[in-house]
């Protein structure tokens, strides 16, 4: 199966094992939420949130938003139960911590094809380890491999930082190199890419402009840990008006006849070239996947 496109500008992380949590989940109007298994989840109680994400999954089959379960490191006690679990409850993706290098994908890719798991349960890659940063080329390149199911990577800039040693500050002035290198990758791979989580959750003047940021580096959306962070999202990963209208003039443009077969055109003052047209037709594209979300 080929990729769809899919509209994941807010992308809410949900702990398996907070059942209040899980019970809000279909009131909410993030784009995409990921079940998490993992670091939201304590050592102590990692079976019974998989037992939880299992009848949430039976009870709830269907969903507005993109689902996607976070499942434990395989090398890890609890993480070839949690692949069990995760393909059993046939969610739109599985996400793996920590991936490291290409076989960490393809090892997971494989299993699902052993145990003939439909291809509609696609894979989701963390960046979050200095090796996964320097391997990000080669893992994201199985983007363009179907067999590798890979859609998206998301980068884990709490771990970036815990394995560093480098202060996420305001800004993410150090990070960004990092965060920009991972990008790269990920669109030569044709895949999304994800922004990390805004701990501090109140704080949501400072979360609008980390996500204007993350628009303008070319982030496709941002993963949450809060509630409140999913409107402030959705916002800014939108398009606005000006946008828009700029992209729809842009379209008319060229399909006057005076512009056919020629391929730069002035436009208010500005060059514009058939990759601008593009971009524009893409960016209509996006505007009405999200109206239609
Ligand atoms: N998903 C769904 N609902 C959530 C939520 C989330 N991530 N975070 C909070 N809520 C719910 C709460 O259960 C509460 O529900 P209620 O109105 O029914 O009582 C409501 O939203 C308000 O929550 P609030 O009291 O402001 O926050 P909290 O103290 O309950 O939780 C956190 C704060 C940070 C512990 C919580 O937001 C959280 O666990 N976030 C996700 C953490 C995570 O997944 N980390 C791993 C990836 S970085
Ligand atoms: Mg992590």
């Amino acid at each position: 199966m080929s990729k769809l496109f899919r509209t994941r500008r807010s992308v809410l992380y949900v702990p398996a094992s907070n059942p209040k949590a899980l019970a809000k989940v279909a009131s909410l109007d993030a784009d995409a939420i990921i079940f998490d298994l993992e670091d939201a989840v304590a050592p102590e109680v990692k079976d019974d949130a998989r037992e939880a994400l299992r009848v949430y999954f039976k009870s709830n089959p269907d969903s507005r938003a993109e689902r996607i379960i976070r499942i434990n490191h395989l090398a890890s006690e609890w993480g070839s139960e949690d692949l069990l679990a995760a393909r059993a409850c046939k969610p739109n993706a599985i996400l793996l911590p920590k991936v490291e290098n290409l076989q960490d994908v393809t090892g997971v890719a494989e299993v699902l094809e052993e145990t003939d798991a439909s291809e509609n349960v696609r894979l989701w890659a963390m960046i979050e380890t200095t090796r996964g940063i320097i391997n990000a080329d080669e893992i994201a390149e199985l983007g363009l491999r179907s067999a590798a199911r890979l859609d998206c990577f998301v980068v884990g800039t709490n771990d970036i930082a815990k394995e560093t040693g480098t202060v996420l500050q305001k800004g993410r002035q150090f990070f960004t190199p990092w965060l920009m290198q991972i990008l790269l990758c990920a669109k030569a791979g044709q895949l999304d890419i994800i922004d990390g989580v805004y701990n501090d959750f109140k704080d949501l003047s400072g979360f609008a402009s980390e996500c204007a940021e993350a628009v303008k580096m070319g982030f496709d959306g941002k993963t949450l840990i809060h509630p409140s962070q999913i409107e402030p999202a959705n916002e800014a990963f939108t398009p606005d008006d000006k946008s828009v209208a700029d992209a729809r003039s842009i379209v008319e443009a060229f399909s006057l006849s005076d512009n056919a077969g020629k391929g730069a055109i002035s436009l208010n003052g500005r060059m514009v070239e058939r990759m601008h047209l593009e971009v524009a037709q893409k960016l209509l594209a996006r505007t009405k996947a999200i109206g239609q979300n």
